[in-house]
Order: structure tokens, then sequence, then C-alpha cells
């Protein structure tokens, strides 16, 4: 169990208007940190106030891109009681995050700890009107003071907190999106199942292009034969076609979704035909043609469901459902967002109550 010291800020700041939350613009009082070295292990865990971190110049994180990091949500229910949605799942895909860049992990239970503590003292900034959360950003990189490149000794885990609303400005409408054939995401044997910072830097000129070109974002393929679809922007991808709902299978260069796993479980309860496999551009592109598919959409945290109402793929468009949500992704975000602000039930088990 950790020892975590309270500082409290003495400057509290004004809580922003719901109508300008936007996403990760607006932040809270306080953070968590805690620090690490081989000889002492974790130590150290303090809540302080929100403030800039002092780095040193040969800071690893700073050079050679040690860093991973995880993102949930705090929802306010209509008890005023605040929760979590599924959060030893983030604390797992953090600590295989850290084993894969080789950073220190740490006990999940402490890692528990240390997020509840936070929420409880934060929870006053878990906005209330409908669409709206407290977005968690726990954080962990290597902070060595040498510019020797190895596995880290010196590492420091964050958790900071923003109030935000809607991820795109689109909100739950149809985002129009574009198939990458040129720049990759990840490859199998690197850092695509991993949360790590440098897997988002390597995909924002394809995004970049995208938005120059009207776009939301792009639709990856694997980075082995650029032919498997493999995930949108930065979320997981799902379709229904004639009938069935496929995603891909994860591969090892795809991020494994809370989201994602949350639909499929879901639907599987409900009886859906669910199929994680390879889905190749060339088969998605012949549905799209032969009007076999019926619905798309991304899915993560961030945005939960997100409808994709357009495809391009080597300059040619096609609509999806005449760009509207389709039934099944309107019944997923129905659920989840139900279950994650309190207001249907949770068979499942997967909220978490801050007391
Ligand atoms: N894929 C990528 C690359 C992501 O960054 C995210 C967001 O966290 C997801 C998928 C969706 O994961 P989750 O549902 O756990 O938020
Ligand atoms: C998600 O939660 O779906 C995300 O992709 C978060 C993003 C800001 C990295």
């Amino acid at each position: 169990m950790l020892n975590i010291s309270v500082t409290k800020t003495t400057a509290p700041k004004e809580k922003p208007e719901a109508s300008t939350l936007g996403f990760g613009k607006f932040f809270t009082d306080h953070m968590f940190i805690m620090d690490y070295s081989r000889e002492k292990g974790w130590y150290d865990a303090r809540i302080v106030p929100f403030a800039n971190l002092s780095l040193h110049p040969a800071s690893t994180v700073l050079h050679y891109g040690s860093e991973i990091f995880e993102g949930l949500k705090a929802y306010r229910r209509a008890d005023g009681k605040v929760q979590l949605f599924r959060p030893m799942e983030n604390i797992r895909r953090l600590n295989n995050s850290a084993e894969r860049l080789c950073l220190p992990q740490i006990p999940e239970q402490d890692a528990y700890q240390a997020l509840t503590e936070f929420v409880k003292m934060e929870q006053d900034w878990t906005p209330s009107a409908p669409g709206t959360s407290l977005y968690l950003r726990p954080f962990l990189f290597g902070n060595d003071e040498t510019l020797g490149v190895h596995a880290v000794h010196n590492a420091t885990f964050v958790v900071i907190a923003s109030p935000v609303g809607s991820y795109y400005k689109e909100g739950i409408n149809p985002v129009r999106i574009m198939i990458e054939d040129e720049d990759v995401r990840a490859v199998r044997g690197g850092t695509g199942y991993a949360k790590c910072g440098g897997n988002y830097a390597a995909s924002n000129r394809a995004g970049e292009r995208a938005e120059k070109k009207g776009y939301s974002q792009v639709l990856w393929l694997d980075g082995v034969e650029r032919k498997y679809i493999e995930e949108v922007g930065a979320m997981n991808v799902m379709f229904k076609i004639a009938g069935e709902i496929v995603t891909p299978m994860l591969s090892g260069s795809i991020l494994p979704g809370i989201t994602r796993k949350s639909c499929l479980e879901v639907l599987r309860k409900e009886g859906y035909k669910v199929s994680e496999r390879l889905l190749s551009v060339d088969e998605l592109a012949e549905a799209l043609s032969n009007g076999t598919l019926e619905e798309a959409w991304g899915c993560g945290t961030a945005a939960v469901v997100s409808p994709i109402g357009e495809l391009c793929y080597k300059g040619t468009k096609y609509i999806i459902n005449d760009g509207k949500i389709g039934a099944v992704t309107q019944h997923l975000y129905d659920t989840l967002t139900g279950i994650q602000w309190g207001k249907i039930e949770d068979p499942f088990g997967w909220t978490c109550p801050i007391d």
C-alpha cells in the first residue's frame, strides 16, 4: 500500500463552463506524482498542486521517447456520485506497455490506490452536463539524467485530470475518414500494442494530411503488407458487413482498446454475430461497392463510439449508411454511455464508484 502525502493548492482555479470544455484544454487543481529508482523502487507518492514538471535536459524521455500513457474517465452519475469505468483494465495495459518499453511496472493495487485517491481529491471537477466527464491521464516516463541508450534506472509516474466534453467537434455525428496507404502507425514486433507516445508522434503526419483534405482522421493499414485494416485514428475500428460485426483481430500492432473489448462483450452477450479476424482493404472496398457494408465506427475512451459516414480510398469516396449513424453504432453508444454515467444497470460489474 502506498503512503500518499497530500499538499493542497492555495490557489484553487475557477471551473470551466461545460460549453467551453472541448478535449484536454483544462486541468484540475492537483496532480499525483511518484518516482522510481532501481535501488528504491517506487517512492515519494504525493498529490501536489498542478504545476509544470522540472526535467534535466538529458532526461531519457526528451531524447529516446521512453514514455507510456493511459486514458480513462470518471463519470458523474445522476445521484451525484462519481465512478470509474474498468480502471483495472487501464492499469494492466499500462504495465503491458511498461514491459514493452523497458519502463518499471507499478503493482496493480498501488496504481489503483493512486488513481482512486487522486480522483477522490479532484472529484468536484467531474462535470455533470450530458456527455461530459473527467478524463484521467496517467503517464510514466524514463527520467535518467544521462545520454546513454539503455533501459532506464529512474522513472516518474504522474496522473493529471481534465474535465472534457466531446472529443471530435462532430460529437456523435458521423466523421469522414481517409484510408491511409502510405504511412503506417505501427508494425508487428514494434510497439503498436503499447500505448506509448512515439506511436502518436509517428501518426501525426498522416492525420495532418487527412485534415488538409477535409477528413477527420485516417484508417490505418498494417505495416507489413499495407493490406489489412488496423485502427482508425487513435481508435479501434468495427464494421457491420452483411449482418456480421467484424473487427481486426489483435495482431500485436493494434492497441487492445478497453472500449473495443466492452463493445465486443456487449454484442456477444446480446447474441450478435461477431468476428475478430483479418479484414483486408480489398474486402472492405468490395463491401463498400456492393452495399454490404452497413455500418462503420471507431471506438475509444475519448469518443466512446464515433460513426464513420464516409470513407475515401485511393480517391474514391464511399458514403456509409447514407452518412448517418447506424442502429448498432447507436445501440453501443447508448449502452456504454448508459453504464458509464450510471443511467442503466451495469450487468458486467464494470463500474467502480469512488467513495
Ligand atoms: N487505439 C489507439 C491507438 C488509442 O490511442 C486508443 C485510445 O486509447 C484506442 C485504440 C482505444 O482504446 P480505449 O478504448 O482503451 O480507450
Ligand atoms: C481515446 O481515448 O480513444 C484516445 O484515443 C485518446 C487520445 C487522446 C490518445
